[in-house]
């Protein structure tokens, strides 16, 4: 097969996630087995504008599938939302003749890889985010990890929430998406767990249900609370005012996007990696690739920035059934 490009550019744009070297690292290698020269653009679409544009070769991503973060550096960039910046992108995409380009990130990234492909760079994007917020696929780069961070670190405060006889509420990421919050609330058996999907805002019912627990015997009371929630702190107060149970508010935070990434994450993320290339090498533009029913796919761009996701209705039932 003739590859219809030359040369690829990868980058990885807004928040890091654990997996994401592991992915570039499959691009790199997996274009360099066709055939293809490799430039790495450093800090996402600011470094594309700035043009901090390297070669990479097989060596250049030697030792970097057990690491968190990315060696290419992440950024937002508020300049490549407009269209001069969009234009000017895709200029210094054809000075350097990177004919393809592969980004790494979430839907905004995507957006921006949407208009690369629009001003004829052929771009594919490849799910990266801990959010799992991606309509399109049912698992991105980076939330294997986090949820498995985050679980361990709750199942330490669960120790010592458990030993004062406390009500815990721990604030794990997300964004606007409760994912990470209801894997957790069933992975860690919280008692309650607060989706921005779901959450009523009913906080006398969750006092209510705290007070019950404690006369029922329960030591502890350990409320997942998801950060589109968010207010953990204040409501911390609320709650221990209106219990009289001393409650305390952890907020997990970055510590989640970074270590190790798991074993799933490796895995997705180099065969995602070598799937964009090969879409590339096949003429391909403005696609994303994403996990579907057991196997990688690839969606046109457009489309999956309309699909719609919701959490799982069965998954946040079952939550509330297994804490008794
Ligand atoms: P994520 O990719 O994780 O969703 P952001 O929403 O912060 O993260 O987007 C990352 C970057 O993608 C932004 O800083 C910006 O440079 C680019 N981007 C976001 N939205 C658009 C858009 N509508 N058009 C062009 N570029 C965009
Ligand atoms: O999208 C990943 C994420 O960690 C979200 O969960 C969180 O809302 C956001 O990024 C935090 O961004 P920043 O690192 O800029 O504070």
């Amino acid at each position: 097969m003739a590859n219809a490009i030359k040369t690829i550019g990868v980058l990885t744009s807004g928040g890091d996630a654990p997996g994401m070297n592991a992915a570039i690292r499959a691009v790199v290698r997996t274009a360099l087995a066709r055939g293809l020269n490799v430039k790495g653009i450093m800090r996402g679409y600011a470094g594309l504008l700035k043009e901090e544009i390297i070669d990479m070769d097989s060596r250049s991503v030697s030792d970097i599938i057990q690491r968190g973060g990315t060696i290419l550096y992440t950024a937002r960039c508020d300049e490549f939302k407009t269209e001069e910046g969009q234009r000017k992108g895709a200029e210094i995409c054809r000075k350097h003749g990177i004919d393809g380009l592969v980004v790494i990130g979430g839907d905004g990234s995507f957006n921006g890889a949407c208009k690369l492909s629009n001003l004829g760079i052929n771009t594919i994007g490849i799910p990266g985010t801990i959010d799992l917020d991606i309509a399109c696929t049912e698992y991105t780069i980076g939330f294997d990890t986090a949820v498995n961070t985050a679980m361990e670190a709750i199942d330490k405060v669960r120790d010592t929430s458990t030993s004062h006889e406390r009500c815990s509420i721990i604030e794990v990421m997300g964004r606007s998406a409760g994912y990470i919050a209801l894997w957790c609330g069933i992975a860690n058996g919280a008692e309650d767990i607060l989706l921005p999907e779901r959450y009523d805002g009913d906080e006398q019912g969750l006092i209510n249900r705290i007070i019950e627990h404690r006369k029922r015997g329960k030591s502890h009371h350990i409320i997942i609370n998801a950060e589109g929630v968010g207010h953990s702190t204040s409501m911390a107060k609320r709650i221990e005012a209106a219990t009289g149970i001393e409650t305390r508010a952890t907020i997990l935070g970055h510590m989640q996007r970074g270590g190790r990434p798991t074993c799933k994450d490796r895995v997705y993320a180099s065969i995602m990696g070598a799937k964009a290339v090969d879409l590339l090498c096949e003429g391909k533009s403005n696609r994303v690739v994403g996990y579907k029913h057991g196997d990688y796919v690839d969606f046109d761009i457009n489309e999956a920035l309309q699909m719609k996701k919701d959490v799982s209705e069965y998954q946040y039932e079952i939550s509330k059934v297994l804490v008794r």
